[in-house]
């Protein structure tokens, strides 16, 4: 790409300036820079993507409009982005074997809102995980699109096990009747039964949405059951474990294929994002990859050898243990909140993300857990060894002093591990 080539395109003109329009954005960019390469990435929505998505993102597709979809264009000029559309839509359809794709979602929300539009109408009741237990904003919470527009109603972990209590959602769902079924989740460490739950939506008659933006690399990869032989409709972003740029896309058989388009363009978006586009269809190329299958899988051995080495410490682990890419410990026997674990673990070089437990007493500001994600530190290359050391460390801050000169100390062993592998 030009900007990357770091030569003249014009006599006198530097194609990387940066620098020189607006040197305080290229510090922050420099400081972003040296906190992601020398700090533990450990928040389990996040990744670093390639240097390839990066420039496909970077790209002069930033300039085009090219509202509808490739070859029914509102506006001239499309060629290159019907092109680059309609690859991101092969590679993602080949990628998970789904009937129509809609790579144009700006996020994961977007993407939800659409599915929403698609299959219901506003007032219809919808029932997902509760965001307390794990599910996410969008799927039901009262201050969000998703409860506001629809009669949003939730199900609960285990109160015991913190798993899904398949029998209790289906009783839940036969009293309900809900004219949706949300699985998925932002934090909930196991590997959903699709299958029951697309059970409970024959019996019950509502339609089954999936929300994959956690799992999609996991399954693009094998490490995880796959919803596509359930769903009606798969949501997901492209930014977390499938380790694109930031975005969503939509998967769906293709009796909802016309519903799903229109839901996005002109339901809820203008414009496509075309670089983002581009972007989404190097990741979707990148995950076709016998690497990126490998690098599922350590994913999820990773997250397996930090879970044990933290319990084996005598760590609370919400499920005793994980089997995707993230954990969730609850920190209440080491009577510390959330939010001090998450700051205390920063300074010490870790940053993960405070998270509510489920019937969380401290409410989501404080909340009595955190969330450890791998995805990220697994790309840099990081082994089962890497995370019995970083057990190590979340040890130390967590029920050490607290004081600044341990805590420096600890940061600095975590800068030389970051060191032995760079991004
Ligand atoms: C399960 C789930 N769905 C949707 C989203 C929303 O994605 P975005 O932040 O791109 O809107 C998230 C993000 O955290 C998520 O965890």
């Amino acid at each position: 790409m030009l900007q990357l080539q770091n030569k003249p395109y014009k006599e006198g003109v530097s194609v990387n300036p940066l620098a020189q329009v607006d040197p305080e954005i290229q510090e922050v960019l420099k400081a972003e820079i040296e906190r992601e390469r020398f700090r533990l990435q450990m928040i389990a929505s996040e990744n670093f993507s390639s240097p390839a998505v990066l420039e496909a993102q970077g790209s002069i597709f930033t300039n085009k409009y090219a509202e509808g979809y490739p070859n029914a264009r509102y506006y001239q000029g499309c060629g290159p982005s019907d092109r680059v559309e309609q690859l991101a839509i092969d590679r993602v359809k080949a990628l998970y074997q789904a009937e129509h794709a809609n790579v144009q979602a700006h996020s994961g929300s977007t993407a939800n809102l659409a599915a929403y539009m698609a299959l219901l109408q506003p007032g219809d009741k919808v029932l997902g995980m509760d965001l307390a237990d794990g599910g996410h904003l969008t799927h039901g919470a009262k201050f969000n699109f998703s409860g506001k527009l629809y009669e949003a109603h939730s199900y609960k972990v285990h109160p015991v096990t913190h798993l899904i209590d398949y029998e209790a959602l289906a009783k839940q769902a036969r009293e309900l009747k809900p004219r949706l079924l949300i699985a998925g989740a932002s934090a909930y460490p196991r590997i959903i039964d699709f299958a029951a739950m697309r059970s409970i939506c024959d019996e019950t008659g509502a339609y089954f949405l999936v929300d994959i933006a956690h799992i999609a690399g996991l399954i693009a990869g094998g490490a995880h059951p796959s919803p596509v032989p359930y769903a009606d409709v798969i949501t997901s972003t492209t930014h977390k474990t499938l380790r694109g740029p930031r975005g969503g896309f939509i998967l769906c058989r293709n009796e909802f294929a016309k519903k799903v388009d229109a839901a996005i363009f002109p339901g809820v978006q203008g414009g496509p994002l075309m670089h983002v586009i581009a972007a989404k269809a190097v990741a979707f190329h990148e995950a076709h990859q016998p690497a990126f299958k490998a690098y599922a899988q350590q994913i999820v051995s990773n997250a397996k050898v930090l879970a044990e080495e933290l319990l084996s410490r005598g760590f609370n682990l919400l499920t005793n243990g994980t089997d995707n890419h993230l954990i969730l410990i609850d920190l209440r026997k080491e009577n510390m909140t959330g939010a001090d674990a998450a700051r205390r673990l920063e300074e010490g070089g870790i940053v993960v993300n405070k998270n509510g437990i489920p019937d969380d007493p401290l409410g989501p500001r404080i909340t009595s857990g955190i969330r450890l994600g791998v995805p990220a530190i697994t790309s840099q290359g990081m082994r089962e060894a890497e995370m019995h050391q970083i057990a190590g460390y979340i040890d130390q801050v967590v029920r050490g002093n607290g004081e600044a000169a341990e805590l420096e100390k600890i940061s600095n062993s975590v800068r030389e591990l970051c060191e032995r592998f760079p991004l």
